[in-house]
């Protein structure tokens, strides 16, 4: 009897409490959950609390936040990615994980400000993960139907890689996230450029001041197919026929 006891205290402990303990916590979060920008609003956290994704307040001494995903873990306010919108948003705002729409942002009076761009569709839950990447998750597919990693901003994370037709572009100043001048673009030829744009309404380039060289316009085989950044800090031009040709070596 008290040997059958022991046996039901160590499963307790080892087994019943780590399972609890992870489920207040995996990374999950439901439809229909959402959050308002004020100062104590809590931002959905990754399981090991690395990521946070939510609210931040830019300047101290204004009532105006960015909806973003930030290291959470160290003082220093590092921002890995924002929503892509001209102005910071007043305070009580709202982020919500919509069971149609995705994300939205919205303004007290329950205007749209910014939203996931994604497939409608029948959302089963959001997902904030250890490496950075908040997905947005559907019922019929195993592939995220919306992913922050594939909506890149100004910040590559180790793990992270950068498809054809995307780009990284810098931030307008250290309070203002509207896009910048420069831009990291993943071209579909196979370059990966770095390159200026002064006039956001003009359709070219100034200037383009690093190129992969990573184009073969006789056999697109040969061409890169996407921008790798590896956890060990290695980055490389991922080639349409696997080969890679490293930038940082
Ligand atoms: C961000 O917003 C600007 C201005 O609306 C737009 O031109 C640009 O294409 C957007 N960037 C991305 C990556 O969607
Ligand atoms: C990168 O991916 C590998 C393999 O999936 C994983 O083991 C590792 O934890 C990831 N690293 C980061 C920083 O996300
Ligand atoms: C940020 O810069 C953009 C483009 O110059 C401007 O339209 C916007 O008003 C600025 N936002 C803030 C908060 O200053
Ligand atoms: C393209 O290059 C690959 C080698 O990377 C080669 O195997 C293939 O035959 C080439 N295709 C043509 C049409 O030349």
């Amino acid at each position: 009897m008290s040997n059958y006891i022991s046996y039901f205290l160590v499963i307790f402990f080892l087994f019943f409490f780590p399972l609890h303990n992870l489920a207040q916590n995996n990374g999950r979060i439901a439809t229909s959950s959402s959050i308002r920008a004020t100062d104590e609003s809590t931002p959905w956290l990754s399981p090991s609390n690395d990521f946070a994704f939510g609210f931040k307040k830019i300047e101290e001494n204004k009532n105006e936040f960015l909806l973003c995903i930030w290291y959470a873990k160290i003082q220093e306010t590092t921002i890995v990615w924002h929503a892509n919108i001209s102005n910071l948003v007043p305070q009580g705002s709202r982020l919500n994980l919509d069971s149609q729409r995705g994300l939205i942002l919205s303004d007290p009076q329950g205007n749209t400000l910014w939203r996931s761009d994604l497939v409608f569709g029948n959302i089963d839950y959001g997902l904030m993960n250890d490496n950075g990447n908040f997905v947005v998750m559907g019922r019929n597919s195993n592939d995220p139907l919306w992913e922050s990693f594939r909506n890149p901003t100004n910040t590559l994370l180790p793990n992270q890689t950068l498809e054809r037709g995307n780009f990284l572009v810098s931030q307008k100043s250290q309070a203002n996230f509207t896009q910048g001048r420069f831009y990291l673009r993943m071209l579909d030829n196979g370059n990966m450029v770095l390159v200026t744009q002064s006039v956001p309404s003009n359709m070219d380039y100034d200037d383009e001041y690093y190129n992969t060289q990573t184009s073969d316009s006789t056999n697109a085989t040969n061409s890169g197919d996407k921008l790798v950044f590896e956890e060990n800090g290695v980055m490389y031009v991922l080639k349409r026929n696997n080969q890679r040709q490293i930038l940082t070596p």
